[in-house]
């Protein structure tokens, strides 16, 4: 099975709660009932010694670098090993970060109109623009970047902010060096040993050899300490921060753009939360003067529309952004665009447009905001009790600090005696060491269940 199709199995795995699916369902199908509890294959195992036939094609060497299996798969089958053991369990999936709420139907209306107009001559459309849909192109430029200088020829409309990741490091080359804030959103570090920018896993460090992690505590602000990070060709930068809903501030994200100027960096800057920002934060690097000539911006309708199983994201590479040599950064971009996507499903894309319509953009709105209130029923929960809690103001994650345990044993723990999944920090990063992400996306009545359960377990 290919990674992606692993994601893909474990999210679904994860994105209903309490109802059946085929990890999760509450009354385990035959061959899940047979098998051992605690024996769960991992999919990314070695073949057995048995398998009768092997290729002459070596593996590539960078994927033996990664670690075994990426963080929600793992994730998945200790879930379904609990559901082996509580094969009656009720469990709540306040794990991966997916979307749990209906599309709203100012969405999801345009969507079906495109769909059926596709089956008449008049409306049928093959391929489109590489680049994406001039008029989606023209709206998140006015809507997003409105006066920061943002043109429609600088947005690269894609299938979603994480496969432009992987086109961003494509672009990059092997010999890149990046640096990631530490803890991070699994996909650049990943990545990155993919490409082959990395050394070999460092187990007793918990770090890839020839990757900068940039360390993000509370002592810090969630800010890392530039005085201390080398530099490196590109610096990954999230905010709001997945796992940490932590939000850079102006003066922050200032002194950032000035470290990559000094040091010949790229930014790539992932804002796939903005919308989730209440107080006065920028919700693009381009708010800050010089960005345009040091960084790039990805962006998602994920979370603000529940188009993860839709896809629609963007990518911003402002043509003033320039290699050493003075090419245009942009059209590698377009070049690595047009050889490896097609670009996003039209259907997608009139999903995308009619986002960025006023009602679409109330609806919008209005699903975040229901986000954000579970976010803030998780945050008072765990403040209730005593935790030292982070984010989930202008994020959709809430950060929860267990000083002095492994977040593994802090999610077995919760997993085992409240039958809820949530994401163990260190997956994140050996930054993440100690705390749990606890994600806001969820059906209300869960979200106040898992309240009334986590008081519970530490009342
Ligand atoms: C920080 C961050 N970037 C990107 C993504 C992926 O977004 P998309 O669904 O657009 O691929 C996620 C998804 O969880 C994320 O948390």
């Amino acid at each position: 099975m290919s990674s992606s199709a692993i994601q893909l199995s474990s999210a679904a795995a994860s994105s209903s709660f309490l109802s059946p699916s085929t990890f999760t369902t509450r009354e385990p199908s035959a061959s899940l009932r047979r098998r051992s509890p605690g024996i769960c294959l991992c999919v990314a195992s070695p073949p057995s010694e048995k398998t009768a036939y092997k290729t002459k094609v070596a593996r590539n060497e960078n994927m033996a670098k990664l670690q075994a299996g990426y963080l929600f798969p793992e994730i998945a089958r200790r879930r379904s090993a609990h559901l082996l053991k509580y094969p009656d369990a009720q469990v709540l999936s306040l794990g991966i970060g997916d979307t749990t709420e209906p599309i709203p139907d100012v969405i999801t209306s345009a969507m079906a109109k495109r769909a059926y107009a596709l089956s008449m001559v008049e409306g049928y459309s093959g391929y489109g623009a590489e680049q994406g849909d001039k008029n989606l192109r023209a709206a998140i430029a006015s809507t997003y970047y409105r006066d920061l200088g943002i043109e429609e020829t600088d947005i690269f409309v894609s299938d979603g902010a994480k496969c432009d990741i992987s086109r961003l490091q494509v672009l990059f080359g092997s010999n890149a060096k990046i640096a990631v804030q530490d803890p991070s959103y699994p996909a650049y570090v990943d990545s990155s040993v993919i490409m082959g920018q990395t050394g070999l896993y460092q187990k007793d460090i918990q770090k890839y050899g020839n990757i900068e992690y940039m360390r993000c505590t509370p002592d810090n602000g969630f800010f890392p300490d530039l005085s201390s990070i080398s530099q490196t060709d590109v610096i990954f930068f999230c905010s709001p921060n997945n796992p940490t809903g932590s939000v850079a501030s102006r003066d922050q994200l200032t002194r950032l753009v000035q470290f990559a100027k000094d040091n010949g960096s790229i930014i790539v800057y992932d804002s796939a939360y903005a919308m989730y920002i209440s107080d006065d934060s920028p919700q693009s690097i381009f708010e800050i003067p010089g960005a345009k000539e040091v960084a790039i911006e990805t962006s998602s309708f994920s979370k603000y529309a529940g188009f993860t199983g839709v896809r629609l994201g963007w990518t911003v590479v402002p043509k003033e952004l320039l290699f050493s040599d003075g090419f245009p950064v942009a059209k590698d971009f377009n070049r690595i665009v047009c050889t490896c996507f097609n670009g996003a499903s039209n259907i997608a894309q009139a999903g995308g447009l009619a986002c960025l319509s006023p009602e679409g953009l109330k609806a919008m709105g209005d699903v975040v905001k229901f986000y954000k209130e579970n976010a803030e029923i998780i945050v008072d929960t765990f403040t209730s009790l005593g935790f030292d809690v982070y984010g989930g103001r202008n994020a959709p994650y809430v950060w929860v600090h267990f000083p002095g345990r492994s977040s593994w044993d802090v999610f077995a723990e919760i997993l085992e005696k409240a039958h809820m999944v949530t994401t163990p920090g260190s997956g994140f990063g050996p930054g993440g060491e100690g705390f749990v992400r606890v994600s806001a996306f969820g059906h209300r009545e869960n979200v106040l269940e898992a309240a009334k359960r986590l008081k519970q377990l530490y009342k």
